[in-house]
This record gives structure tokens, sequence and C-alpha cells, in this order.
């Protein structure tokens, strides 16, 4: 078993009725009392398709078995208590319940852990629906900051619970699931500070158990692509490299940034405009801004090849050729790390040593600077990539990473 390797750490994910159990019983702890219920929402994992969904490209993530959950109940006080809002994470058990009035939830007034839960109710509120108090207590087994969306996790499932609780009715279909995700994209981009793109918070809430959730975010919409790696003799090993990686930080924003003038100075709304086509022509046409020319071209052919790969691998899912994927996620990893400049030494390691052991493919996914890497392996190779990718890091020096195994799971609920 793959637990046999003494040194090697796997993340398992909670059963679902011990998640739920142990969210109620530290709501019990926290506030003497019941919760109405417990909802939940996975992280995610992106199959190919990275830093182009700010860019209005496409994506390809499935929801981790790995989940948030979130006990909570009405507020239960009369008019001004009626407003209060009251969270505890166990994961940020020192913090205690950090309470706020709904009104003082406010863009650049939250800090912290509890701006992505009390956001999600800053947004439905100001999409007009009416959304109170409440009592709310966390607890995750989605690897915290690495990479995996555990952020996007809580604010899903804070979506869905107040969505339950609220009686909003979006979370019964796909429209207003998208709903939801557009207002937990807010709180992370406005309250939260986080000028993320929205794969996370749309595939947390809009993926289904089984399938890639193809997403065009363009026009926010979706395909479920069948994907049963089970089948096909093959795995998707997740290795957190566990190396710092802070989104808040200016390199995502700088990133965006770029991208965001490189299509203004080629006249276009997004850079998904560009076919690869039309490439050599638009590089050509981009002077130096910010940034040198030379720098900016090499940010747009990024996002323009990996909008193509993302097409290119799709097409093989649907042909049933799960196995020939390997090359375009090599080939995702080559451009993030020379022409995105998204990398770290960690993920280069991990793509490197899990490849030598006999990985398909392999790849850095999510933002990048650290988080996490994966690789498409032979089922009965887990455990010898796994022990390839620990024994790399150990001669490196570096900080062991942790190692899941990805399946594609249920979204929030
Ligand atoms: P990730 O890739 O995991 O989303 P981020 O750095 O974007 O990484 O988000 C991690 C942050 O989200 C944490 O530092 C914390 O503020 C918040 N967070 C995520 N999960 C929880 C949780 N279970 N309890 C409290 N805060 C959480
Ligand atoms: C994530 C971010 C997403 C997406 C991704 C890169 O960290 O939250 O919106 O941009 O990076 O593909």
């Amino acid at each position: 078993s793959r637990h046999a390797a003494r040194t090697i750490t796997w993340v398992d994910a909670w059963e679902p009725a011990a998640g739920a159990e142990r969210a109620v019983a530290a709501f019990r702890e926290r506030f003497g009392a019941e919760p109405d219920g417990v909802w939940s929402a996975p992280g995610r994992v992106n199959l190919i398709g990275e830093h182009t969904d700010y860019n209005g490209g496409l994506c390809l993530p499935i929801d981790l078995p790995h989940r948030t959950y979130v006990a909570l109940r009405r507020a239960q006080g009369e008019g001004s208590d009626a407003t209060l809002v009251r969270l505890a994470s166990a994961q940020e058990q020192g913090a205690g319940v950090w309470t706020s009035p709904l009104a003082d939830v406010l863009p650049g007034r939250v800090q912290g852990w509890p701006s992505y839960a009390a956001g999600v109710a800053w947004a439905l509120a100001g999409d007009g629906h009416v959304v109170g108090g409440f009592d709310a207590v966390v607890d995750s087994c989605v690897p915290y900051g690495a990479g995996l969306s555990s952020s996007a996790a809580l604010e899903c499932a804070v979506a869905v619970a107040l969505d339950d609780v609220f009686g909003l009715g979006l979370a019964a279909d796909d429209a207003g699931r998208a709903r939801l995700a557009a207002a937990c994209i807010r709180a992370e981009n406005d309250i939260a500070g986080a000028p993320t793109g929205g794969m996370d918070q749309s595939s947390s809430l809009r993926a289904r158990s089984g399938h890639a959730l193809l997403l065009d975010c363009l026009d926010q919409s979706v395909r479920h692509v069948p994907f049963d790696l089970a089948a096909a003799g093959l795995a998707l090993l997740v290795v957190d490299t566990r190396a710092e990686h802070a989104l808040v930080d200016g390199q995502y924003a700088a990133r965006r940034t770029a991208c965001e003038a490189a299509a203004a100075q080629l006249g276009v709304g997004t850079l998904r405009e560009i076919t690869p086509d039309a490439l050599p022509d638009a590089l050509a046409r981009l002077t130096d801004g910010d940034q040198p020319a030379e720098v900016t071209r090499r940010r747009v052919r990024h996002v323009v090849t990996e909008i193509a790969r993302v097409q290119e691998f799709v097409a093989l899912l649907d042909a049933g050729r799960v196995r020939d994927v390997g090359p375009l996620m090599d080939a995702s990893h080559a451009s993030l790390r020379d022409d995105y400049e998204v990398s770290a030494p960690e993920l280069d390691r991990v793509v490197e040593s899990a490849r030598s052991a006999g990985a398909l493919g392999a790849r850095m996914t999510g933002g990048g600077f650290g988080g996490s890497a994966i690789a498409l392996v032979e089922v009965g190779s887990i455990d010898a990539v796994a022990a390839a990718v620990a024994r790399a890091f150990d001669e490196a020096g570096f900080t062991p990473p942790a190692f899941l195994v990805a399946e594609a799971s249920a979204p929030a609920g």
C-alpha cells in the first residue's frame, strides 16, 4: 500500500460524514448550540489551462475529494444582534471567535481569514439578496495555502450554507451556482484583496464528480468532460511542495497587469481573442511598456499557447486517449517556467523527478511560485513516483513534500 513508504506524507481526504461531524462538534463547543446544518465545498486541482482564466481563456479543473466543512446557523439575536457575523475555524484556533456586524464587512476593512467567509455574505447582499448575520465554524482537510484552493473551498462552503439558510435557492441549478461563484470571486477580489481570476470558485461550485470542468472564462459557460483515470489504469498524483506561495503578493497581480496591458496594446478585450495563427503577428506588434517587449511577448505566448493546449487536451479526452495527454502537461510546465516565469525550483524538481520515475506527464498547477504540482502516473507506480519525488527533495535540501491522489469529486453542497 502507499502508506507503506514510511518517509512519505499522504494527505487523506476525510469521509464526508466524519468531516461534517467534526464541524458540528466544533460548533457545539464554540457556541454551545446546534447549527442549522453543515455544508461543504472541495478544493480543486487544475489539469491544464494555467493563468488563462483572467485572460478570458479556457481551463480544466477537477474537484478534489478534500473538502472544507462549515457548520452554520442564522444569527439568533434580535435587532442589531441579528446582523452579527461570528466565525471560528479549527485551522485558526488562536484567532478565537471573530465577530463583526455584517454592515462593517467592506472592502479594505476585514483582515485575515474571516475576509473569505464574511466577504461572501457581503457579495450576496450586494447582489440584492436578503442575507443577515450568522454563526459559523469551519474545519477542513484541504491542504492550507498549497495552491489547491483552500480559500475558494471556504468561500464556496459558506456560499452554499448562506444560500440554504437564507432561502436564496441559487445552489439548485448551474445558473444559480454560476451566480454564487461570481459572489465568491468578488469576496476574494474585493474583501480578501486577492486579484484571482475565478477558476477556483467555478470549479468548487460547478464541477461534477467523475468529470473535468471545461470552463470558458469569456462567458463562464461550462462543459463537463468525462474524466475517468482509473478506467485507463492511471492516477493523478498531487505534490504539495510546501514552498511559500503568496497570491496577495505582487507577482500574480503583475502577471495579470502585464496581460491586460498587452491586450490593450493589441486592441483586444482579452488575450483570448489572439488565435495561435495570429500569434506571430501579435507578438511583432508589441512594444516596450512597463516592461520590455521581449518579456511581454513571452507572457502573451504562454497565454495563447496554453489555451490551445486546453483544447488539445480536451480533444484527447473526448477521443478516449487520456494516455496521450502527458506531452501537453510537460509543454504547459515548460511554458509556465520559461515564458510566464511563475514556477519555482521545488515545482521544477517535482516535474523532473516524476518524469524520470515514469510519470506520463507532469506540471505545476495553480498560481505557482510554490504550491502544488501534478503528475499523471500508472496506478501501479504511484508509490515509486512519490518515493522518487521525496528523494529528489531530500537531495536538494527542500522541506519534505506532501502527497495526495486526486479523483474528480463532487462540488459544493
Ligand atoms: P489556497 O491555494 O489554499 O487557496 P491561499 O493562500 O489563496 O491558498 O488561501 C489560503 C488562505 O485562505 C488561508 O491563509 C486562510 O486565510 C484562508 N483559509 C483557507 N481555508 C481556511 C480554513 N479552513 N479556515 C480558515 N481560513 C482558511
Ligand atoms: C490561482 C488563481 C486562479 C488562476 C490560477 C492560475 O491561484 O486563484 O484564478 O488564475 O491561479 O491558473
